[in-house]
């Protein structure tokens, strides 16, 4: 097999994979062939306050999906996490915190973790914060973010974590979405070496309309300098500890929300997909026990932050579901130097890595000296997701990273599907890299042609996946129409997961990304819509389009076309203004990499923007560009390649 790790040939013996082929093979059909019966004894990893009868009872139909998992159950998310390991695991580490700082790390203890949980929830409670509120968080990575989270789980409170690196208008944005009542955050965050103003920008975001519904503000202090107190801001650690260390766990039905978190679709502002209690915990905990062949002893480090899905599922939710030791990292793999990464293992002895293939091709950016100043001998796994894993760095992984040593679990999913979906399960030397390979038990994937029929064997398709499984979202938040039009109305019958994959002769899957107009910028999910949307709302511009480009080191780059108004003169200071207005509406991590003036759009007669071309032109792929005749004005295709901005 052609794709097969060479560099693994000799190696493969060491190397033992989670799940051996056999195994999967095994699971797998028994998964399929009786569900109920297989996600009845799957749940038993979960503790149950009353054990459910009903297991599945989901449909994807036209128009009108029913996803119920576990419907009569009753348990609590955190008592999942923390009560029930105190007894076995009360003095093992549950996180192991490293600071930005490289000389500031913190033990918790699963003991610890559990006081500080019950204190945090006592708090909100006293806040009048129950069963069926919503919290927002803009947190830094710290304990306490997963602190809050489990204090939310707690009492039964909702919470939607919004990652601290976007700006405050999209920070109101989700606040106002999901009517929060409280806000949790802290003075600063610390990333490189740089401090970024939390409580300043949620002073911003709560000055912004649609923000009223906030009434306290919770601050966690970690910085040296003092910040403005406003009437609403409580500290929240002197608060706590005030608070009693016992909290009993609210009873709460499988399917009561546990968290909504906000993400980018193709069209209109972000969606706030919504998970439940029973279903998500327990796909997240078995996912990650399954995928990584977790074992006690582990120490695990998932670098994401919390402020995405990885972060939800697998720095905190799984890991503590499963009593692991979960490793939080404040920082950038970049800080001080890129060889920050290896000197984290070295000083935990980590055992499995979970990164992202953006993070690794920085670090391999570097040369393979990069990792010189550590060991990396504790390492037995290392594990990816965000993007397809492009052959060098999985290379560079296996060989430099891992020594070698390490399989590498390139993970696919997304913020709906909750947990892992897709892996190479399988024996270590059959694992192709750069393929997502196998799907997870109990999950069907399909690929679809433009016609909406399936396709069967070798091809290339849209990957739907038919039928239900715990973790999938279940609504978005305020808005289930849209959720229904989103993930069913495309191929009725099936969950439409927006991306396209490819399936080889011998079954196995490769990703090949998005199809719709959703970017993947260094393993950050946004929505061409909402960038156009800000580059819009600029006085200059009467138009923009924008698409992604191959990007090496990113993944994809953002290039951004725009049409200004008749008397407006491009320039350099525009350029700036225009990437300001990005980063004001959504943060930093949207930069225009490149921008080009346009006299015009390409469109068809209906006025719909031709973004087909509008990539090709981008990648430089100008050679192929298909049926331009059906263009209301075909020149302007001539002087966008002419024009075109090479980055
Ligand atoms: C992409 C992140 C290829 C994909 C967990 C998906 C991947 C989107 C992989 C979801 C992978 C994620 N191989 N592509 N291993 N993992 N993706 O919601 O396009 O932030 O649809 O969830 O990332 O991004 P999201």
């Amino acid at each position: 097999m052609s794709h097969t790790a060479p560099a693994m040939a000799g190696a493969a013996q060491k190397l033992r994979s989670p799940i051996s082929e056999q195994d999967y093979r095994e699971r797998y059909r028994y998964s399929i062939e009786s569900p109920e019966d297989f996600w009845r004894e799957e749940m038993q990893r979960l503790d149950w306050i009353r054990t459910p009868e009903k297991i599945i009872n989901g449909h994807f139909g036209e128009n009108h999906s029913r996803i119920q998992w576990f419907e009569d159950g009753v348990l609590n998310v955190s008592a999942n996490c923390l009560d029930r390991h105190l007894e076995s695991r009360g003095d093992k580490t549950a996180i192991l915190w490293e600071g930005d700082n490289p000389d500031q790390q913190r033990v918790i203890t699963y003991r610890e973790l559990h006081e500080q949980t019950c204190r945090f929830a006592n708090m909100l409670k006293a806040l009048g914060v129950g069963r069926g509120d919503t919290v927002t968080l803009y947190m830094p990575m710290i304990p306490e973010a997963a602190m809050a989270m489990l204090a939310c789980a707690r009492i039964g409170a909702v919470h939607s974590v919004v990652f601290g690196g976007f700006s405050p208008e999209a920070l109101a944005g989700r606040i106002s979405d999901c009517a929060s009542r409280v806000v949790i955050t802290a003075d600063i965050s610390r990333r490189g070496g740089k401090q970024v103003p939390l409580k300043k920008n949620v002073d911003e975001a709560l000055a912004i309309k649609g923000t009223e519904c906030v009434e306290h503000v919770l601050v966690v202090p970690c910085g040296d300098k003092p910040i403005d107190w406003q009437s609403r801001d409580i500290d929240a650690c002197a608060m706590m500890q005030e608070q009693s260390v016992a909290c009993e766990p609210e009873a709460m039905g499988a399917e009561d929300p546990l968290f909504i978190l906000y993400t980018s679709g193709s069209t209109g502002t972000p969606k706030g997909l919504m998970h439940t209690t029973g279903g998500y915990l327990l796909y997240a905990a078995m996912t990650h026990q399954e995928i990584f062949g977790l074992r006690e002893d582990d120490v695990y480090w998932c670098a994401a932050d919390v402020g995405w899905v990885t972060g939800h599922s697998y720095v905190v939710y799984g890991p503590l579901a499963n009593g692991a030791t979960t490793v939080m990292f404040e920082g950038v793999p970049s800080y001080p130097d890129y060889g920050r990464v290896g000197e984290v293992i070295d000083r935990h002895n980590i055992t499995i890595f979970y990164t992202s293939p953006t993070a690794i091709r920085a670090m391999m950016g570097h040369g393979d000296h990069v990792m010189d100043s550590s060991r990396r001998d504790s390492l037995r796994l290392i594990g990816t997701v965000g993007e397809p894993i492009n052959p060098q760095a999985w290379h560079f992984s296996h060989q430099i990273i891992g020594n070698g040593r390490c399989p590498i679990m390139d993970t696919w999913w997304q913020t709906e599907t909750g947990g892992h979906m897709m892996a190479p399960l399988t024996d270590v030397e059959n694992v192709k890299p750069g393929a997502a390979m196998r799907p997870f038990f109990g999950i069907r994937p399909a690929l679809m042609d433009a016609e909406g029929k399936r396709i069967e064997g070798d091809g290339e398709g849209s990957l739907v996946i038919e039928g239900s499984w715990p973790g999938q979202a279940r609504t978005i938040w305020g808005n289930h129409e849209r959720f229904e039009e989103t993930y069913f109305s495309m191929h009725p019958g099936a969950y439409f997961t927006g991306d396209g994959a490819h399936r080889d002769a011998d079954g196995d899957y490769w990703i090949t990304g998005r199809i719709d107009d959703v970017l993947n910028v260094s393993g950050h999910r946004m929505g061409t819509a909402e960038i156009e949307s800000a580059l819009v709302a600029h006085p200059s511009v009467a138009e923009a389009a924008v698409v992604g480009f191959p990007h090496d080191m990113k993944g994809q780059g953002i290039y951004a076309y725009i049409t200004l108004m008749q008397g407006t003169e491009p320039s350099e200071a525009l350029s700036k203004e225009l990437n300001e207005v990005v980063r004001r509406d959504i943060g930093a991590i949207a930069k225009l990499d490149a921008i080009q003036w346009a006299p015009g759009l390409p469109k068809t007669r209906s006025g719909k923007i031709m973004r087909r071309i509008l990539r090709k032109i981008a990648a430089n792929e100008v050679d192929g560009l298909g049926d331009i005749s059906t263009l209301s004005d075909p020149d302007v295709v001539e002087a966008l390649i002419k024009e075109r901005v090479h980055h």
